[in-house]
């Protein structure tokens, strides 16, 4: 399972605090929790006691220990202390799953077996006020929220009055094309928008760029015309399973003025418009293998399916 030798975003970098985190990646329940050193460690959310979930335990002496009968772990996973038993060196055999975790563009990953590639993708650079809108939880498939992300279409009708206007539903030409590695990118898309961002008055004609990074991410850059403000979202989508997913954007944005509050309010509402539509879809994995009227307005659906296939992912897919 290819999936299985990629890093996945599970959560925000300060999501975890002093309290451990129950986390789920490909159906697999995780703990993250941090040590007194700072370190975040991420374990199977399972003890290998009794079954308990660590997750339910406490961080007690930079180790975690399980709420039943107070194993403590460490950050490896090894079993580092038995109450019941004092003076007794817990064996190896009694450690907890431990997975490769790491920290990149300000969230944790997690690689829940070999790291096939060292780090999670790459970005260019970006405006540097950066705000991180989520988590939100959406009960669809990683691949259907990312296939969201990357539709135009649908603004004049999900979004209209906002980033689309039924007098301008017309997908114009685009071209597209692919990066060295494969993944599919739109280097330019013209799009009328009412309300193209928290601070908009009026109308625009905004500038769209689009790259996928990798299966479940992608980045979109907005240039508007004139002065305004020039937004980047990165969008990270965990696959919690096949048919849920856990998603995060993060904005970049040059504008400095426009209040964080009004910016989260912006993308709140913004994705409230998409989550209905997106929880209704039926079926919830994407059909990457036909199954589904494609028109040539859907050239970046197309060639992001075409991508998912030929990497051979299948968590989310049909
Ligand atoms: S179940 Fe965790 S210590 Fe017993
Ligand atoms: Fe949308």
């Amino acid at each position: 399972m290819v999936e299985r030798t990629l890093w996945w975003p599970v959560a925000a970098a300060d999501e975890v605090g002093g309290a451990p985190l129950a986390v789920t990646l490909l159906g697999q329940a995780l703990v993250l929790w941090r040590d007194d050193q700072g370190q975040v460690h991420a374990l199977a959310d399972r003890c290998p006691h009794r079954g308990a979930r660590l997750s339910l335990g406490t961080v007690v002496a930079g180790q975690l220990q399980c709420p039943y009968h107070g194993w403590r772990f460490d950050g490896s996973g090894r079993c580092r202390a038995i109450p019941a038993l004092p003076g007794f060196p817990p064996p190896s055999s009694h450690a907890a799953s431990r997975y490769p975790l790491t920290q990149a563009h300000g969230m944790l990953w997690v690689c829940l077996g070999e790291p096939a590639c060292p780090v999670p993708p790459a970005l260019p650079d970006l405006p540097p006020r950066r705000v991180l809108h989520g988590p939100f939880d959406v009960a669809t498939s990683a691949a259907r929220a990312v296939e969201n992300f990357l539709d135009t279409a649908h603004f004049a009708f999900v979004h209209e009055g906002w980033l689309g206007d039924a007098g301008h539903a017309e997908v114009p030409h685009h071209a597209l094309a692919y990066t060295a590695d494969g993944r599919p990118v739109v280097p330019d898309y013209p799009a009328w928008q009412p309300r193209a961002t928290a601070r908009a008055q009026t109308g625009a004609w905004v500038r769209y760029r689009y790259e996928v990074l990798s299966p479940f991410a992608a980045l979109l850059q907005k240039q508007p015309e004139g002065d305004a403000p020039a937004d980047a979202y990165v969008m990270w989508a965990c696959p919690v399973g096949d048919e849920g997913c856990r998603v995060w954007f993060a904005q970049h944005t040059t504008d400095t003025t426009t209040p964080e509050a009004a910016l989260r309010d912006f993308q709140a509402a913004i994705f409230a418009q998409d989550r209905p539509i997106l929880e209704s879809q039926s079926p919830k994995r994407l059909p990457i293998h036909g199954g589904e009227a494609m028109c040539a307005a859907d050239r970046l659906s197309a060639a992001y399916r075409r991508y998912l296939r030929e990497l051979g992912i299948t968590v989310g897919v049909c």
